[in-house]
């Protein structure tokens, strides 16, 4: 696998209280394109992307031994501010969770954190930024309204939006599309592999044709474990491992 690494794991283990969730988990996961991790329920998919912004630091009872290194650091260390981690590594969840504020604020909010702009230059990036997420068209003339009155799919791709704003360097998806109508799936599948062009997109799925459409790479884990990790049209038409090739093929899972 070409090209700069994003992420590299060593040895990762996670447990929830005594219990291993994650063993002994090493990737490369690289800067450009879309990864995605498949695999049955409670295999583990949530809890590997939830180390890769350290999200799993506010459930009671994780811990993790092993390495996470982002652009070469360890996240990990008791110095680490896990606040940068997630700014620069965002996160987009199955349910979208705008915040009940209006349309133009959730996105503003991101880019108040970050720079001292003028309303004007405010006005000019909420657009820029919901342009990026594929939003502008549908909200341009109803900035105002709470968030929560647009669709479901509207409000997925404004959380994708209020993520973008504070310019991530990767952007991480659990499910975002599992809740949606097929119309708003396409959407954000578009826009995941439009993302993918230009940062870090790692993908949750359950869906394997999701991920054959939009992973350039794709790594299936099975009770905690990393089976196999391999090009996506690779993992689904040529897997090495029986496991990889019974949960493709749908015998499982
Ligand atoms: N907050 C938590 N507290 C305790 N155990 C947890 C917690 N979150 C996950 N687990 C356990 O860790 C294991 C892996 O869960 P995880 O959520 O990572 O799986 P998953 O592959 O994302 O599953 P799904 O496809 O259902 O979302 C499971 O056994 C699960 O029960
Ligand atoms: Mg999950």
């Amino acid at each position: 696998m070409s090209g700069p690494t994003r992420f590299s794991l060593a040895g990762l283990t996670c447990r929830y209280g005594g219990s291993v969730a994650l063993r002994d988990v090493s990737m490369e996961i690289p800067a450009s394109g879309v990864t995605a991790f498949i695999g049955p329920s409670g295999c583990g998919k949530s809890t590997i992307l939830r180390c890769l912004n350290r999200m799993n630091d506010v459930v009671p009872g994780f811990t993790c031994t092993g390495q996470v290194l982002l652009d070469g650091e360890d996240i990990y260390t008791p110095t680490t501010d896990p606040v940068s981690v997630r700014r620069r590594v965002g996160m987009v969840f199955q349910r979208s969770n705008p915040f009940p504020s209006s349309v133009f604020d959730n996105v503003a909010y991101g880019l108040r954190l970050n720079h001292g702009l003028s309303r004007a230059a405010l006005e000019l990036k909420v657009e820029e930024v919901l342009r990026a997420a594929g939003l502008w068209e549908e909200v341009k003339d109803r900035l105002g309204t709470t968030a929560s009155m647009l669709s479901g799919g509207q409000q997925q791709r404004l959380c994708i939006a209020r993520a973008l704003a504070v310019e991530p360097e990767v952007l991480l998806f659990d499910e975002p599309a599992s809740a949606l109508d097929p119309i708003s799936t396409e959407r954000v599948e578009e826009l995941v592999l439009e993302l993918g062009k230009k940062l870090t997109v790692v993908i949750v799925t359950h869906n394997l044709q999701q991920a054959s459409r939009v992973a350039d790479r794709t790594a299936f884990f099975l009770l905690g474990r990393l089976v196999e990790y391999a090009p996506t049209v690779e993992l689904f038409t040529n897997p090495r491992r029986e496991q990889t090739e019974a949960y493709v093929s749908g015998r499982f899972g």
